[in-house]
């Protein structure tokens, strides 16, 4: 296998080859500080404003696909073998202003500015995917992109409109297509890269099997996937995260497959590219992707790391769990496979040895008497972390309960099952006592801390209730409102 030094990329119209990129080196650090393209903004630095989105082209499977992310979070390195569009390639014809930006104008969508750049990308990219989106697809665009002066209305306006400022086709991306693609057929060569200061080495294996080398002979390296996790490590708490082996480039672990009854992800699989499955095979857990950090964030982050951050107030932790989930890790060419549940020993220990990576999830699909439920309590609706989640697998059989798979997140040290509500239900009938029985008994279950997302109190008497609006909504009752003491 041969190795190069460079980390070599389209930006906007141009090819650039950089040697030397430490692991830690920020996307939108270089674009501002070193090219000087200071359309894009900092706002907040850790994927949350929306400020610095640009779109990332890469090649999935041969075909080029453009997303929206965040330049702050996302490093350098990553960008090998893309094309980093910036708010400076737009452009209408002859010169004239782009038609996203066209319609912002005339819809009053910007006042100070500062966030236009930002959210002028993100509508970009909705456009090219979805040319004429309603208000709700405008929205989840959005998500991820904060104004604190213009007000949503304006821009959503402006966004439904720009069908009639022009169309993708005749967008630059659109023209440049086959060229683009071509030139990045050319840039993925096949190598390992290693760049960068000896502190600061970033290396990108050449698939998945040379994942497992370097990972196996380096294990004080640090994994980074999507970044959404360890990019806060480097803008927030400046911490070193040198040598770092980046797997985002990696298709091997991109992979969606179903084997009989069986869904293989593979833990790179972004929530962005899990979304349409999950709509697919999951419709209930639709929703629940989609209030999972914002667009951008999603493009971005993979449900391998959600896993293996060992967070107990990770979102998919808890539905997986409740849906039978197993974790496949690999170690060189041993590999192992657990069920989730036992993969969270306690807070900040997972049973990963030195050197082990996460490389699959796999999810039994749905069964016949099975009913589903997945949600997400969380101050603000949208870009927020989980106070409480929960995930619910109850399967009816005869008219009774047969099985129930009760999993929480946010209400103990690691995301964990409620051994004792799960108790309460089996051999019952669906009715209303078993679920209030359940209810009560998940205060044999947890001991919620109070922390500045939620109290104690309030954690504990919303994952009940979660219970008892289970029961409601699965009888096709609306659920109704419960007290809280
Ligand atoms: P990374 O940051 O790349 O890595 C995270 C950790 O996992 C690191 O320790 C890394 O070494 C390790 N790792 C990654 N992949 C592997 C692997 N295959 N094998 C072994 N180790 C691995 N999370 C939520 O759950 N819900 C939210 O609503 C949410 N909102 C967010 C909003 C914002 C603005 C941001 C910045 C983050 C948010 N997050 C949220 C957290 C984050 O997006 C998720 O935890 C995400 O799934 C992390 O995945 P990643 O690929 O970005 O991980
Ligand atoms: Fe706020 Fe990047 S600067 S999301
Ligand atoms: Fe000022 Fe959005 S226009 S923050």
């Amino acid at each position: 296998m041969h190795s190069r030094n460079q980390i070599r990329f389209l930006l906007n119209g141009r090819q650039v080859a950089l040697p030397d990129v430490g692991a830690s080196q920020t996307l939108l650090d270089f674009l501002r500080l070193d090219r000087r393209l200071t359309g894009t903004k900092e706002g907040c630095a850790e994927g949350d404003c929306g400020a610095c989105t640009v779109l990332v082209g890469r090649l999935a499977e041969g075909v080029l696909r453009y997303e929206a992310v965040n330049a702050c979070i996302r490093f350098l390195a990553t960008l090998d073998g893309c094309h980093v569009v910036t708010i400076e390639h737009l452009r209408g014809s002859d010169g004239a202003l782009h038609p996203v930006q066209q319609a912002m104008v005339d819809h009053h969508g910007s006042q100070c500015g500062f966030c236009t750049p930002g959210f002028v990308m993100s509508l970009y990219a909705l456009w090219m995917a979805c040319p004429e989106p309603s208000p709700e697809q405008v929205e989840t665009a959005i998500q991820g992109n904060l104004c604190r002066c213009t007000g949503y209305a304006p821009i959503i306006r402006a966004a439904v409109a720009v069908s009639r400022y022009g169309t993708p086709s005749a967008d630059a991306l659109t023209q440049e297509r086959t060229r683009v693609t071509a030139a990045l057929e050319t840039l993925r060569d096949g190598a390992r890269v290693e760049t960068g200061p000896t502190d600061n080495r970033a290396i990108l294996p050449a698939d998945v099997e040379d994942f497992a080398t370097v990972y196996a002979a380096q294990p004080q390296a640090t994994v980074v996937a999507g970044a959404t996790d360890v990019g806060l490590w480097v803008t927030k708490f400046l911490k070193p995260i040198g040598p770092a082996i980046f797997i985002g480039h990696l298709d091997g672990l991109r992979r969606i497959e179903t084997e009989g009854e069986t869904l293989r992800i593979g833990a790179g699989v972004s929530y962005s590219e899990l979304g349409p499955v999950i709509a697919e095979r999951f419709p209930y857990l639709a929703e629940y992707w989609n209030r999972i950090a914002g667009w951008q964030v999603r493009n971005m982050g993979t449900i391998g790391g959600n896993i293996a951050n060992g967070s107990p107030i990770g979102d998919t932790p808890p539905v997986l769990i409740a849906m039978g989930a197993e974790v496949v890790l690999r170690h060189g060419d041993t590999r192992r496979t657990l069920p989730l549940e036992d993969f969270f020993i306690d807070y900040g220990k997972q049973d990963r040895r030195p050197g082990e990576f996460v490389e699959e999830i796999r999810l039994p699909l749905s069964q016949a008497g099975q009913r589903h439920a997945a949600y997400k309590i969380s101050k603000r609706r949208d870009e927020d972390i989980s106070s409480v989640a929960a995930g619910f697998r109850v399967t009816v059989a005869d008219g009774r309960i047969s099985e129930a798979r009760l999993a929480f997140g946010g209400m103990a040290a690691t995301p964990r099952r409620a051994v004792a509500a799960e108790a309460a239900l089996v051999g019952q009938a669906w009715h209303e006592p078993a679920f209030e029985a359940a209810a009560r008994a998940l205060a044999d279950d947890f001991t919620p801390l109070t922390d500045w997302r939620a109290s104690a109190e309030y954690r504990a008497a919303a994952a009940a209730n979660l219970l008892r609006r289970f029961y409601h909504e699965q009888a096709g009752q609306t659920p109704v409102r419960l007290a809280v003491a």
